[in-house]
């Protein structure tokens, strides 16, 4: 088969090529997916260059998302798995299948039905994404009725989690940087869209009400912000590491009686992983997840599609491999 691959940690440039691999055959427990779209995502870019590296087997194959039609079942797997439309999640965390191939091969728990009504679009965008958002909005407790910010509900982290807190009972305010971010926040269904830039911001959440849960994508840009509308004993729920450390203003913090929790999906208990497969199934079967909008590359394109990741693209960078 055609896989993008490389042996070695750095630039996309350096190190990223496309080659025939002998295509994988499923072992035990595992299937085959023939991939329609890969997912690419920020770990993808930063596993391969090296600023958070993960060991390399080999070879590997980048990018933990994806969607397409299981071809091929290990032993173990009911046979009747072989033409299912499914979605994929972590496919490449401790492996060298991911998913920037004509085939993946990923344990069956980690490959999940997607309905008819469903594009591979979708798809191949709700592994890392959703699944952070999941474990983000729900670690700490049900969100229904509760007050949840999202920082930056335009990137593909804040999006689900605006649509899953939505799909779950919460009240859902979102902060954005411009216009264009301010649409596709509202398009998810956010209650509320303020322009984090806005020096009238903190006043236009307070109006809202105050904040229960607050899942941050850039905790020391906006630990004042969020101090200033969280409830005592709120929750901050960090899933995103700045270039910089931010230093913690510990009485403030003290003050609120804030609860700080840390999130890296490599990390997740599996059964927390499985909840959150099951519970985003519910919400996708009743059409309560969107796509963002899609920039999609060919496999040859590879190395423009991790740029445009690490570039900041607004939506969703896929690759289709075929
Ligand atoms: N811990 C984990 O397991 C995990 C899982 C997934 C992703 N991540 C990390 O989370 C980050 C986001 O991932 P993603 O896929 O969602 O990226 P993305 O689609 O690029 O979204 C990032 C969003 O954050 C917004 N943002 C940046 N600074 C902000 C601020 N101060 N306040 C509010 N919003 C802000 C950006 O918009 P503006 O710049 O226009 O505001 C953008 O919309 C990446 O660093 C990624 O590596 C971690």
């Amino acid at each position: 088969m055609r896989a993008a691959l490389y042996e070695r940690h750095g630039s996309a440039s350096e190190v990223m090529r496309v080659e025939e691999v002998a295509t994988p055959e499923p072992g035990p427990g595992e299937v085959r997916v023939k991939v329609s779209y890969s997912g690419v995502n920020p770990t993808d870019w930063k596993s391969r260059g090296g600023s958070t590296p993960r060991p390399i087997d080999d070879f590997q194959i980048p990018h933990h998302d994806g969607a397409g039609v299981i071809d091929a079942v290990g032993e173990g797997v009911a046979p009747e798995r072989i033409g299912q439309r499914v979605w994929v999640w972590l496919a490449a965390a401790g492996r060298r299948w991911g998913t920037a191939a004509e085939w993946t091969v990923v344990p069956e728990q980690q490959v999940v039905p997607l309905p008819d009504q469903h594009s591979f679009e979708l798809g191949a965008s709700l592994g890392v994404p959703a699944m952070t958002a999941h474990r983000c909005l729900f670690a700490d407790g049900p969100v229904e009725g509760k007050t949840i910010l999202v920082a930056g509900g335009a990137g593909a982290v804040g999006h689900f989690a605006i649509e899953l807190a939505k799909f779950y009972g919460a009240r859902v305010i979102t902060t954005v940087s411009g216009a264009e971010k301010a649409e596709l926040a509202k398009n998810a269904g956010a209650d509320l869209v303020v322009n984090y830039r806005e020096p009238s911001a903190v006043e236009e959440i307070r109006a809202f009400g105050h904040v229960d849960r607050i899942v941050e994508v850039a905790l020391g840009a906006n630990l004042r912000l969020d101090l200033a509308v969280l409830k005592p004993l709120g929750e901050i729920i960090t899933y995103a590491a700045e270039p910089d450390d931010p230093a913690l203003p510990v009485r403030a913090c003290m003050n609120a009686n804030v609860i700080m929790r840390f999130v890296l999906l490599y990390g997740v208990p599996r059964d927390a992983l499985a909840h959150a497969a099951r519970d985003i199934t519910a919400a996708l079967t009743s059409g309560a997840l969107s796509e963002l909008p899609v920039h999609k590359f060919s496999l040859d394109e590879i190395v423009a599609s991790h740029d445009a990741v690490q570039n900041s693209a607004v939506g969703k960078v896929l690759i289709a491999p075929a």
